[in-house]
């Protein structure tokens, strides 16, 4: 009871700081997608961000009006096309590159490697060109791919910082906190998930056919 009363005090005070680390300006890069439309709401929501820039070569007027009828702070604004791209880069702090094309049925992430290589790398020489000092997270697969991919292009700019390019693996994280559920009563602990993981499918002797992450 007491904490509903009292989280918007604390996430007004928040809101209103201005230190640095709470005024960061983050784009999306596939900001209209599936996993873009979700993410941009939920940095909207953050007490961290006081700039959102959502780029994408589709939809992102709607997406940037809708998120910024949303009472925090975060300006929210919407880029949309090839041409926009730098524009959306501009001063950023933390670029998230959703864009690209998800697996279909029968797919495998590895499939998914030669559009979204492109995708990625045209993407990774803007923010190269326009922000080289941001933290960059992948999210496009294969992401074990698109990882490298980033890294050599800001290589190629003489920009590389290996302590500033991320590839966002929670999906696979998430999946297997939630296999482990499913298929025990083991209790879980989130800091040694990959220890419990590999016993619980040891003990219960899983067939490699039901496991789909
Ligand atoms: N790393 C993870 O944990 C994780 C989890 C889920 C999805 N993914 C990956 O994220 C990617 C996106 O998935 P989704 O479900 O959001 O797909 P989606 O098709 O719903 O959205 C992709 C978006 O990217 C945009 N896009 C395509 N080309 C672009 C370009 N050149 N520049 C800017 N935007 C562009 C599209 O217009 C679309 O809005 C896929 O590659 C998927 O495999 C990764």
């Amino acid at each position: 009871m007491f904490a509903r009363a009292v989280r918007p005090t604390v996430s007004l005070a928040r809101s209103l700081s201005t230190t640095a680390q709470n005024n960061a300006k983050v784009a999306v890069l596939g900001a209209s997608g599936g996993i873009g439309q979700p993410l941009s709401l939920l940095l909207k929501n953050s007490p961290l961000v006081s700039q959102l820039s959502l780029y994408d070569i589709a939809h992102t007027p709607g997406v940037a009006a809708d998120l910024s009828h949303i009472e925090t702070r975060a300006q929210v604004t919407g880029y949309m096309g090839a041409d926009q791209l730098d524009a959306a880069l501009q001063g950023c702090d933390v670029v998230v590159i959703p864009a690209g094309v998800p697996r279909k049925p029968g797919m495998t992430r590895d499939d998914l490697f030669n559009t979204n290589a492109t995708i990625v790398a045209t993407l990774a020489d803007a923010v190269a060109r326009n922000c080289p000092e941001a933290m960059i997270c992948v999210i496009a697969n294969p992401v074990n791919s698109t990882i490298p991919i980033t890294s050599e292009v800001m290589k190629k700019y003489g920009v590389y910082n290996p302590n500033k390019v991320f590839g966002v693996t929670t999906l696979d994280i998430v999946r297997a906190n939630g296999l482990c559920i499913i298929f025990s009563n083991l209790p879980l602990h989130c800091t040694d998930y990959c220890t419990d993981l590999l016993y619980i499918l040891r003990m219960s002797n899983l067939k490699q056919s039901r496991i789909f992450m």
